[in-house]
């Protein structure tokens, strides 16, 4: 086959991609937000219909970022909403990548006006409240015998020890663990990572594309669909 022309090994899958970071919401105009570009989810998206997949691509404010070409995407803004839809998909899906970044917290009040300023009053401390982690309830409770799930996880320090900490936490089949550093991950084309699995598996991806770590992950994801 030529370059960048897959197998279409995906073909008759249906594969649910979260993208992006959330936004938590605390007055009309304001948030909490995080630093995900989305571009690796897009990636992940982009790859898996090249491969033959009908793909669900549950989108988090990934802006400015083109809706690939066949890819049903579902856009969304807070954790909340990115549950729904995820949980939505994931019905009948063969296998969920869970790409996004999942605020953890969110603002436990959300003000209908804008906040003010008042004059000569120090600013009311913000209270947060846990978000439902998506990752570990879809991977406790699968919605198919035999779906894969992926999570992705930005980790400083002993990269390893963390990623499989993690791994056994979330109870997910893969671990996509990418070491934060200078130059890499946010808002940039490329990529580099190791891809930990359940059954103990070690597979490093070099630096290079997102498109690249993406083929690496739906390669695992199809050698567990079978
Ligand atoms: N995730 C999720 N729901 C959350 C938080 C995270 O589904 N509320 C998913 C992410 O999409 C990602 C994986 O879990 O695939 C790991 O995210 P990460 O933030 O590394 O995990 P946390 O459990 O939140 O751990 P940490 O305290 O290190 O942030
Ligand atoms: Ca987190």
């Amino acid at each position: 086959l030529a370059r960048g022309v897959r197998e279409p090994d995906l073909a008759g899958r249906h594969v649910v991609v979260s993208a992006g970071g959330t936004r938590e919401p605390l007055d009309p105009v304001r948030f909490l937000g995080n630093r995900s570009s989305g571009k690796q989810g897009y990636a992940l998206a982009r790859t898996a219909a090249a491969r033959g997949a009908r793909v669900t691509l549950v989108a988090a404010n990934a802006t400015g970022l083109p809706d690939p070409a066949g890819v049903d995407v579902v856009p969304v803004g807070t954790a909340v909403q990115l549950r729904e839809a995820v949980l939505k998909a994931a019905a009948d899906a063969d296998a969920v990548v869970m790409a996004a970044a999942v605020a953890d917290f969110r603002p436990a009040v959300y003000a209908a006006g804008k906040i003010k300023k008042k004059d000569g009053q120090e600013p009311e401390p913000i209270v947060l409240v846990r978000n439902p982690d998506i990752l570990a309830e879809i991977s406790a409770d699968r919605a198919r015998s035999g779906q894969v799930i992926v999570g992705f996880a930005a980790e400083t320090d002993d990269v390893l020890a963390n990623g499989r900490t993690k791994l056994a936490r979330k109870g997910c089949d893969l671990l996509v663990v990418n070491e934060v550093g200078e130059r890499k991950t946010f808002g940039s084309e490329e990529n580099e990572a190791l891809v930990l699995g359940a059954d103990g598996s070690e597979t490093p991806v070099p630096h290079g594309p997102k498109e690249a770590l993406a083929d690496t992950v739906w390669d695992l994801v199809a050698a567990r669909l079978g």
